[in-house]
């Protein structure tokens, strides 16, 4: 099962003022996916960044980018961050007005399609869409920062949208987001998630080994 779990780790909780050196060591470290969380403080109270900075971080690794879009509204951006090299393209239902719309728009890009749920929103805000998309991302924090506490009551969600794409005999990932440690991601794993960010945790655990986080959070 381990093989079958990535992580992503991110960057929110990375050194601001070296961010191409902290994308550097995230590969040298294993991690699958750097994961980029973008926030407007719109949709979330927290202001972080936008695609040039993606557009200089692109050339530095061939790791896929992960983008995490707290922004709303969020079709404005999407031909910005495809461009500048986002792999993944994640949005929340909330910030659309037309979900189908915005699922199109990361398609044409030739982009892989993201929806986030936030703990509070409901799992019927996406069933309609699981065969269009290749990933849920499941958040166990209110969005907005970094080093929040897990909130399990999203494990049961986890566990019915795994259940929902299995049902559907659909292949896509469920990925989680938000307070992963070495003491939850066990039973994030065992409720569905293939896919585990973290932020604090990779960057401050051990005295910041990215390495041995990583695989910490891999393996068990
Ligand atoms: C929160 C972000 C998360 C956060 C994860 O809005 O979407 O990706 O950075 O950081 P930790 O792992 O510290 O909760
Ligand atoms: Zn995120």
């Amino acid at each position: 099962m381990s093989s079958m779990i990535k992580i992503s780790p991110s960057i929110l909780s990375a050194d601001f003022s070296k961010l191409g050196d902290e994308v550097i060591s995230l590969e040298k470290a294993g991690a699958d996916y750097i994961h980029i969380d973008v926030m407007d403080g719109h949709f979330v109270p927290n202001l972080t960044i936008g695609p040039e900075v993606i557009k200089k971080l692109r050339p530095l690794t061939k790791k896929t980018f992960d983008v995490h879009l707290m922004i709303s509204p969020v079709d404005n951006f999407i031909k910005d961050f495809a461009e500048a090299g986002a792999d993944i393209i994640t949005f929340h239902p909330e910030a659309t007005s037309n979900i189908s719309k915005t699922i199109e728009l990361i398609k044409d890009k030739n982009k892989k399609v993201g929806i986030s749920l936030k703990p509070k929103s409901n799992i019927n805000l996406i069933e309609d869409y699981l065969d269009k998309i290749d990933l849920v991302l499941i958040m166990s924090v209110e969005p907005g920062f970094g080093g929040q506490k897990f909130m399990p009551e999203v494990l049961e969600k986890t566990k019915a949208v795994r259940d929902l794409i299995n049902k559907k005999n659909l292949n896509i990932d469920v990925e989680i987001d938000g307070g992963i440690n070495f003491e939850n991601c066990a039973k994030a794993k065992d409720a569905g998630a293939n896919i585990l960010v973290s932020g604090s945790t990779v960057f401050k655990e051990n005295n910041g080994d990215l390495k041995k986080n990583i695989e910490i959070l891999r393996n068990n």
